[in-house]
């Protein structure tokens, strides 16, 4: 999800080639409408973003608290042809000049991923032009190696090599992941209930704060105290890698109820910060664990990563960064606008894809649920 609707024109600079046959960049339009995002993008073989338009229905959900299936699609119906022919404008290119289509396939809101992949699926179709089949969490998951910020001295926008260890965290998933390749994925651990990204959101919605929770309570928590209230840190006791975010929710809750006279501002930032720090604890203990784990120790990837909406949040970008210093890792996160929700990550997936070579050759079904490791 993005803040607003923004219009994002980017030029990220040469950094490695991978050309086709005429020894051109391969340009890629990706779409993305799994969600309550309706996005497309163009982007090059050479990791520049060439345009990149992300139409946000955040104003059309925020009364119900939260993204209504129905009037998401309906909405991604509208916007859908509007925000392709604007990408394509915006990179003052026409649809002869791409040679790659890519869209979201799933998992997502059925509604939406359909909208998108049915015009992804007719361009394709009409223009003769190669089709990708992009996993929305793939999309998460590589769009770090198109642009990231890395610390540890490499400075930013450095690409990130395989393997690398990915703490994937958004509003439907939170999963620690190896990623060995394009289509490689080992699941090390995920939630049991409730992802990172609802447990802000319904923090959020307790507290009155509005929709999406997140950016809301990241910025309410860096103005409180981290130490005011006491939340649990399900399962850090626990042996494996597995996260669990209902209970935190549920302490939330109770202590609400047992304070309503006290909540003025102050109460709501310390209660964020205090709520915030748990979530940090969980996935940095989680990530620990993951780092001791007999097949990471294996594969000693070099990089820890953090993607999905919830890698916007200060307190885990400063935390996972402080962990890879002490490991000897580098630690790399996209850029805040490559996090949400958009489609420059699915073009880029997309690009990934089509190097080796994974286009769509039979009409496919798109997926609610589709995980990692059935790519
Ligand atoms: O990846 P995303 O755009 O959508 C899904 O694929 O689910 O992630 C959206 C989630 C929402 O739950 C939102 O509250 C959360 O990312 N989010 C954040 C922050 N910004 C967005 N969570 C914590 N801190 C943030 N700054
Ligand atoms: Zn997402």
């Amino acid at each position: 999800m993005t803040d607003n609707n923004t219009i994002i024109k980017m030029d990220m600079g040469t950094m490695q080639s991978n050309t086709h046959a005429a020894g051109k960049p391969v340009l890629c339009l990706g779409i993305e409408s799994s969600c309550d995002e309706t996005s497309a993008a163009i982007v090059d073989s050479n990791r520049n973003v060439l345009a990149h338009i992300v139409y946000s229905q955040i104003p059309e959900h925020q009364k119900y608290g939260g993204v209504v299936p129905e009037l998401a699609a309906r909405a991604h119906i509208l916007a859908i042809d509007t925000v392709v022919k604007q990408t394509l404008d915006a990179a003052g290119k026409n649809i002869d000049d791409i040679d790659v289509i890519a869209a979201t396939a799933g998992p997502g809101l059925i509604g939406g991923v359909l909208v998108g992949w049915m015009a992804a699926t007719g361009i394709a179709q009409s223009t003769g032009k190669p089709l990708v089949a992009v996993n929305h969490l793939e999309g998460h998951a590589l769009v770090p190696r198109l642009s990231a910020t890395a610390a540890n001295g490499t400075g930013k926008g450095a690409s990130v090599d395989f393997p690398y260890l990915l703490m994937l965290a958004s509003g439907g998933h939170c999963q620690i992941l190896l990623v060995r390749g394009v289509g490689k994925y080992e699941l090390i651990g995920q939630t049991i209930d409730d992802s990172a990204g609802e447990a802000f959101d319904k923090v959020s919605k307790m507290l009155g704060l509005g929709y999406p929770g997140g950016p809301i309570v990241d910025k309410r928590a860096q103005m409180g105290n981290p130490k005011r209230f006491h939340f649990p840190r399900p399962l850090c006791d626990k042996p494996n890698c597995d996260f669990s975010f209902s209970g935190i929710k549920t302490a939330a809750r109770i202590m609400l109820d047992k304070n309503t006279e006290q909540v003025n501002d102050e109460f709501i930032n310390d209660f964020c910060a205090s709520f915030q720090s748990a979530v940090v604890d969980c996935i940095i203990n989680r990530l620990n664990h993951a780092m001791d784990t007999e097949i990471v120790k294996q594969v000693k990837p070099k990089t820890l990563v953090v993607a999905g909406g919830v890698a916007k949040n200060s307190a885990i970008r400063a935390a996972m960064e402080k962990l890879a210093t002490t490991k000897n890792m580098i630690f790399a996160a996209p850029p805040m606008n490559l996090c949400t929700d958009n489609g420059a990550m699915i073009a880029w997936a997309g690009i990934e894809n089509w190097r080796i070579g994974n286009i769509v050759q039979e009409p496919i079904a798109p997926r609610p649920r589709w995980p990692l490791t059935e790519l």
